[in-house]
């Protein structure tokens, strides 16, 4: 029979590149559902799916999911900018809107696989563990910690598997979007340094680059959320490379691939909240997907500008 999948948030960065993966699948097809807020139609015209302009807790979407109508969910809608301080709004979408999501997909027994983050463990020291340090620093690391709890409290009462995934620096194809939109530009840095480079721009960077944090490519993500897919319990853990880099690091790599050495401005860091050193501890990532991360920063890098410099700007899978 033929698998039909539910993706929120499915025009945005990670959930296109998740439908572009799942439509490569066998008898697989997808349904995206989201209120195009911060993702981008764009990265949706190499995938073919049915389109839903909707809210992820819309009435009819809950009916659909609480009538068994997907054979999976995929959870990625959000507010994804980390400096929209609003509390009330950020909980509302992010959490509140889950809660109704899992109780509907209770009733049909929907396994659900949604994202959580690394913000959830705000500056407490790396590498980051599940059940240890979670001390957000901001109000979206705190709606994804709240999403966890709740999950949690689901694991012994709903029928199937509640996956949650803690990304941690995502980059890759589908996320020009996130640099296009007015206000704080929340694309990688790579993709941010790239298009600096591109325009003749210094690349400016957080005194003194030596921040370390966990970037993991958008393949590795989209392996992750498939292993996470056979996993045969319910569990939250980390989607990370496992290792911790620098942004000297990321600078150096674009010099590298593009055989420049590009003038770098080093500027004060306005953000309290930055998170200077994270890194997944894969631990409980390897017990419950049975996975591991295949992408090196040199090698994602190296991929994902050999496609930029090739003007590709949707998913991976649609290169
Ligand atoms: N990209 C990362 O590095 C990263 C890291 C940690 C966690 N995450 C999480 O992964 C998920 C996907 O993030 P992304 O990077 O693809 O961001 P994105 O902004 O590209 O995608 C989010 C999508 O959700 C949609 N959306 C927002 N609110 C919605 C709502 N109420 N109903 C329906 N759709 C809604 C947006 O229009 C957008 O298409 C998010 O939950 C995010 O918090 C991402």
């Amino acid at each position: 029979m033929k698998e039909r999948i539910l993706i929120t948030g499915g025009a945005g960065f990670i959930g296109s590149n998740l439908a572009a993966a799942l439509l490569k699948r066998p008898n697989t097809d997808v349904v995206i559902a989201d209120d195009f807020s911060s993702g981008d139609w764009r990265n949706l015209i190499d995938v073919d799916c049915e389109v839903r302009a909707v809210f992820c807790d819309d009435t009819q979407l809950l009916q659909d999911i609480a009538n068994g109508h997907f054979s999976a969910i995929y959870h990625e809608a959000a507010i994804t900018d980390t400096t929209v301080m609003d509390q009330k709004l950020m909980m509302n979408v992010n959490t509140d809107a889950f809660a109704a999501l899992l109780e509907a997909s209770a009733q049909s027994g929907t396994r659900v696989i949604y994202a959580s983050s690394a913000g959830t463990y705000g500056n407490s020291p790396a590498p980051n563990c599940i059940g240890s340090g979670e001390e957000p620093e901001n109000i979206y690391g705190f709606s994804k910690l709240a999403m966890d709890r709740i999950a949690a409290r689901w694991y012994d009462k709903h029928p199937s598997s509640i996956i949650g995934l803690r990304y941690f620096n995502v980059y890759g194809p589908g996320e020009h979007h996130k640099n296009e939109r007015d206000g704080t530009k929340t694309a990688s840095m790579m993709l941010q340094w790239y298009q600096c480079i591109q325009a003749g721009n210094p690349i400016k960077a957080f005194e003194h680059g030596e921040q370390r944090r966990d970037f993991v490519y958008i393949g590795d993500v989209i392996g992750a959320n498939l292993a996470a897919l056979e996993s045969s319990r319910s569990g939250v853990c980390n989607v990370g490379s496992g290792k911790a880099r620098s942004y000297n690091d990321i600078i150096n790599n674009l010099n590298r691939t593009l055989s420049i050495q590009h003038p770098v401005e080093f500027i004060h860091n306005p953000f309290p909240f930055f998170q200077d050193h994270t890194e997944a501890d894969l631990t409980e990532t390897s017990a419950l997907l049975h996975w591991q991360p295949q992408w090196s920063l040199e090698q994602g890098m190296d991929d994902y500008i050999k496609l930029l410099e090739k003007g590709h700007r949707g998913p991976l899978e649609t290169a």
